[in-house]
């Protein structure tokens, strides 16, 4: 059918084609017209944003046989013949799947062949970061020493993962995403070319979804487009990403920032969600709050500029209506709830305890709050259950690295007891968790913590001093990059009873705040333990920072609130 794969069929042809990327484009045609062709280019840049596209424009770009203004004709039999994959003097690679020695030896053979047709031999050699550090070496040789008539293009998005010694040798462009705006006129001057009617908002929540991407912008428009009816509504759109209507975001703040916990339940109930729905509304609620965010704090989002005006009024007067705090606080909550909600399954009870959280957070006294509560605790009841199979089947919560189920599984957290035993540190198994906390006494219940040793009394500071680097490099290599990001920000200050302390300077407590969370706390821990064989909790401080005496209710309040089947004891008590 003439509308399938838009992105195939809007593939750029000459320069002009390319969308926002407009330096690299002068830079690539005066180099054709000063006749300074490099050897080796390294396109990076996100998905989606031109780079194969550039790389192919150029490679036939240098063959043609009529250039127009550095551009391919299209028309010569050396364009054509590339165009139809013909000629074999444009080769591109996918480094995803030919990524062995073999296959850059190939290439390195057939370097020395001079091109059958045209001037130059290409090889665009994509998704090269995935090549084997044989192939790289490989590929180094030739790069070393590369035949005049060669060219080779690199595409990646991850140059990270690139050689620096085959860095050093390709010049380097980066593609930027494709802005808004830009996405937008290059939708709209598709859907004229097609004859095909639109609604601006619906192009104006592609432009912002497709996240600066303008491939992923194509197949959003693709499947959102009413091929019969020849029209693109905002409804199709919405429907085919499965996204929130900002309307019903809307109402969801409103509803929670004023503690009206079952008017925010009822907009939540409204779409009928079903598990995988609640995981994007979670998503698109983030996403929301964090445009709120930007409005209290007066930065202009790039999306701002494309909104509608009443909408954006209405996104700006929120903004002022709740606390900046308020705020951050929901949106590091559903962040990490949203994480929780990959592993736990029943994500829906989750964001429903979540809701409740916030409500009686913000004061409400709402009379029908008490009743979701008890329907919501028998739901968690059977959510336990579950979760308590689930670990039982998939292994215990050790054995899974970052998937840790806490204490979702313990059939006493409910109990009241369970708060009172508060008081008693010796007691507080039902509280505990697999890793020392910093507010644990050193006096624990062993059967609390199953495999890990009690923090030792005296932490062996120079030791973890010593592994630091690798410590933070394990975390890296373990995939746990931000942890490393954020830790990197630390230093060791000193120990007290079995916790390390770490101090961030000023103007880093955001990196303090992030990390500061039982479950990123504990997977840090593993790591010292791993590496230095000790068991130690930690203390995260500003630094200059007193230590101050704890207050044991805020103590207790926090802990209730970190992990949510936890947090319903509180709920029971009052
Ligand atoms: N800058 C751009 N200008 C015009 N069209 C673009 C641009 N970027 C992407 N496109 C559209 O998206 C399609 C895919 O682009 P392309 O393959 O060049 O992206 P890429 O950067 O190589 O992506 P990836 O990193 O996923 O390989 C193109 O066929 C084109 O329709
Ligand atoms: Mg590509
Ligand atoms: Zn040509």
């Amino acid at each position: 059918m003439a509308h399938k794969a838009l992105y195939r069929k809007w593939r750029p042809e000459k320069f002009e084609d390319l969308i926002g990327q407009e330096p690299i484009v002068t830079t690539l045609k005066s180099q054709m017209q000063s006749r300074q062709i490099a050897h080796a280019y390294l396109f990076t840049g996100t998905r989606g944003t031109g780079k194969t596209s550039t790389a192919k424009v150029f490679a036939k770009a240098v063959n043609c046989e009529n250039p127009v203004d550095s551009n391919p004709c299209n028309q010569c039999e050396t364009c054509i013949g590339i165009t139809e994959e013909r000629i074999m003097d444009v080769m591109e690679i996918d480094a995803a799947s030919n990524n062995g020695v073999e296959n850059i030896r190939e290439i390195r053979e057939n370097v020395k062949y001079h091109p059958s047709k045209g001037k130059y031999k290409v090889y665009i050699i994509d998704e090269v970061h995935m090549l084997s550090q044989g192939a790289f070496n490989a590929l180094l040789k030739t790069l070393e020493e590369p035949p005049e008539h060669v060219i080779f293009i690199l595409a990646t998005t991850e140059p990270r993962k690139i050689p620096a010694t085959i860095l050093s040798r390709c010049q380097r462009y980066d593609f930027k995403p494709v802005s808004i705006e830009n996405i937008q006129k290059r939708l709209i001057f598709i859907l004229e070319a097609m004859n095909i009617e639109y609604e601006q908002e619906a192009l104006r929540i592609i432009s912002v979804s497709a996240e600066g991407a303008l491939r992923d912008a194509l197949s959003i428009l693709e499947q959102s487009i009413h091929w019969e009816e020849n029209r693109l509504t905002t409804k199709g759109v919405v429907d085919t990403l499965g996204i929130v209507p900002e309307e019903q975001l809307f109402e969801t703040i409103e509803a929670l920032g004023k503690g009206e916990l079952e008017k925010a339940l009822e907009v939540l109930e409204r779409g009928g969600k079903d598990g995988k729905d609640v995981a994007h509304f979670t998503k698109d609620l983030i996403q929301y709050l964090r445009k709120l965010l930007m409005a209290k704090v007066g930065v202009e989002l790039e999306q701002f500029s494309t909104m509608p005006a009443d909408f954006l009024n209405r996104l700006k007067a929120q903004s002022q209506a709740l606390s900046s705090n308020w705020i951050t606080e929901n949106l590091e909550g559903l962040s990490e709830l949203e994480g929780k909600m990959k592993w736990m399954g029943q994500p829906r009870i989750l964001l429903e305890v979540f809701m409740v959280q916030i409500c009686r957070k913000t004061g409400s006294k709402e009379s029908g709050a008490s009743l979701e509560i008890e329907e919501l605790i028998n739901r968690i009841e059977k959510l336990e259950k579950m979760t308590a199979r689930n670990t039982e089947v998939s292994g215990t919560p050790e054995e899974r690295p970052g998937e840790r189920p806490q204490s979702v599984s313990k059939p006493q957290i409910k109990s009241a007891p369970a708060i009172k035993a508060e008081s008693n540190p010796s007691s507080n198994a039902p509280l505990g968790e697999a890793k020392p906390r910093e507010d644990q006494k050193s006096a624990e219940n062993p059967e609390a913590r199953p495999k890990t040793v009690q923090p030792s009394q005296s932490v062996d500071r120079e030791k973890i001093q010593q592994h630091w680097q690798d410590i933070l490099q394990t975390l890296k290599q373990e995939k746990k990059a931000q942890l490393e990001a954020l830790l990197k920000e630390a230093s060791i200050l000193g120990s007290d009873k079995g916790h390390l302390i770490l101090g961030f300077e000023k103007g880093f407590g955001f990196h303090r705040e992030a990390l500061d969370k039982k479950e990123k706390k504990s997977q840090i821990t593993e790591v010292i333990q791993r590496l230095t064989g000790q068991s130690v909790g930690l203390k995260l401080i500003m630094k200059g920072e007193q230590e101050l005496p704890r207050d044991p209710s805020t103590d207790l309040e926090k802990r209730l609130t970190e992990t949510l089947p936890e947090s319903l004891i509180e709920f029971r008590d009052d």
